[in-house]
C-alpha cells in the first residue's frame, strides 16, 4: 500500500498542517505502512498523474483542505482519500450552512447570525451591534464563518468590545458568524469509522489554562490541560456521543470528524462545529481520543486507509 499523505498548502493553518502531517506520516511508518509527504502545491496534479497513490490522507487544514476543493481534484483524478467527499466537505467547512442543517435535523446549536461584511459596513457598526446585542444577548462569540484553529474567533462580554472582534474576524473572513456563547465546558468527541459504522471515541474536555482555547493554547506545549474522558457523568457522556454521531451522520461525514461542543450546566451539548480535517498535532485533540479509546493511533490510520484504496 502507497500512501500520500498532503499537508502544507497555503491556508492560514499551513503550519499546523505540516505537524499534522509529520506526525500523521510518522505513526504510519510505525506500523509499515509506505506513505511519503508532501505539500498540496501547484506539482500537486502531474505529481498524482506520473505516480498515483492507492490512497491520500489530507491533513491539510483551512482553506483547501477542508472546503472541498483538493477532493475535488483527488476524485477527477481517481484517487482514493481518507474522509467525506467534496460535496460534505465544503458544507461542514462553512459554519453557517452546516449550522442550518444540524439545527434541521435537531442537533442543537448556539443561536447565531452571519454578517457578512459588505452589510455590516452598509448598515453601520453601532445599528448592526445594536441589533446582534438585542438578538442574542451578551456575551458572544466572533468567528469567521470559514476558518480553524481558532483564528480571528473572539469572546465578547461586552457591547464596546464587539467591534474590534468584528474586525479581527473579517480579518480571515469575509463573513463572520456571531454566536450565542454558551458557558459551559468544552468537549471534543472525535468520530472514527475503522469497518464498523461511525463510533464516537471517549469525549475529551479541554481546559485551557488562561480560560480562552486560542491558537497559542492549541498549539504550544503546557497551555492547555486535557481529560480523556472528559469528567462527565456516564448518562451525560452518552448524550454528548450519540449528538456527535448524530451531528457526523446530519452532514454527510465519512471515516473520520471531530465534533466540538459545550455541554452546558445542565448537561446539555450544543455543538458548535464538525471538523472534516481535525488536527492530528502532538497538541491535538483525535489522536488524544484514539490513545483514550486503547487504540493505536498508526494502526487505527492504517485501517483507514486500508478501507480507502479497497
Ligand atoms: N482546525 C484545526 C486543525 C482542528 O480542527 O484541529
Ligand atoms: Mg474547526
Amino acid at each position: 500500500l502507497h500512501v500520500l499523505v498532503l499537508a502544507g498548502g497555503l491556508s492560514y493553518e499551513r503550519d499546523v498542517s505540516l505537524r499534522s502531517g509529520r506526525r500523521v506520516l510518522d505513526a504510519l511508518r510505525a506500523v509499515g505502512v509506505e506513505a511519503e509527504l508532501r505539500d498540496a502545491d501547484v506539482a500537486l496534479l502531474p505529481a498524482l498523474a506520473a505516480d498515483p497513490p492507492d490512497a491520500v490522507v489530507i491533513a491539510l487544514h483551512g482553506a483547501t483542505g477542508e472546503d472541498g476543493s483538493l477532493r475535488g481534484v483527488l476524485d477527477l483524478c481517481d484517487v482514493p482519500y481518507v474522509g467525506c467527499d467534496a460535496r460534505a466537505s465544503r458544507l461542514a467547512w462553512d459554519k453557517p450552512s452546516a449550522k442550518t442543517v444540524l439545527r434541521e435535523a435537531g442537533i442543537p446549536t448556539p443561536d447565531w447570525v452571519a454578517l457578512p461584511h459588505d452589510r455590516f459596513s452598509e448598515l453601520g457598526a453601532v445599528a448592526v451591534l445594536d441589533r446582534i446585542a438585542d438578538r442574542l444577548g451578551l456575551p458572544l462569540m466572533v468567528k469567521p464563518a470559514q476558518g480553524g484553529s481558532g483564528l480571528g474567533a473572539a469572546v465578547v462580554r461586552d457591547a464596546a468590545s464587539l467591534p474590534a472582534a468584528m474586525v479581527g474576524c473579517f480579518a480571515y473572513d469575509q463573513t463572520a458568524l456571531v454566536e450565542r456563547y454558551v458557558p459551559g465546558m468544552d468537549v471534543a468527541v472525535s468520530v472514527l469509522d475503522l469497518g464498523e459504522g461511525p463510533q464516537a471515541l471517549p469525549p475529551v474536555e479541554i481546559v485551557p489554562r488562561n480560560g480562552v482555547y486560542d491558537y497559542a493554547a492549541r498549539y504550544t506545549a503546557g497551555r492547555t490541560t486535557w481529560h480523556a474522558p472528559a469528567r462527565l457523568d456516564p448518562a451525560t457522556t452518552e448524550r454528548v456521543a450519540e449528538v456527535a454521531l448524530a451531528a457526523h451522520t446530519a452532514l454527510g461525514l465519512r471515516d473520520l470528524s471531530r465534533v466540538d461542543l459545550i455541554v452546558d450546566a445542565e448537561g446539555q451539548p450544543h455543538v458548535l462545529e464538525v471538523n472534516v480535517s481535525p488536527g492530528m498535532t502532538e497538541t491535538s485533540l483525535l489522536p488524544l481520543a484514539v490513545q483514550a479509546a486503547g487504540l493505536d493511533f498508526g494502526r487505527a490510520l492504517g485501517t483507514l486507509v486500508t478501507r480507502a484504496a479497497a
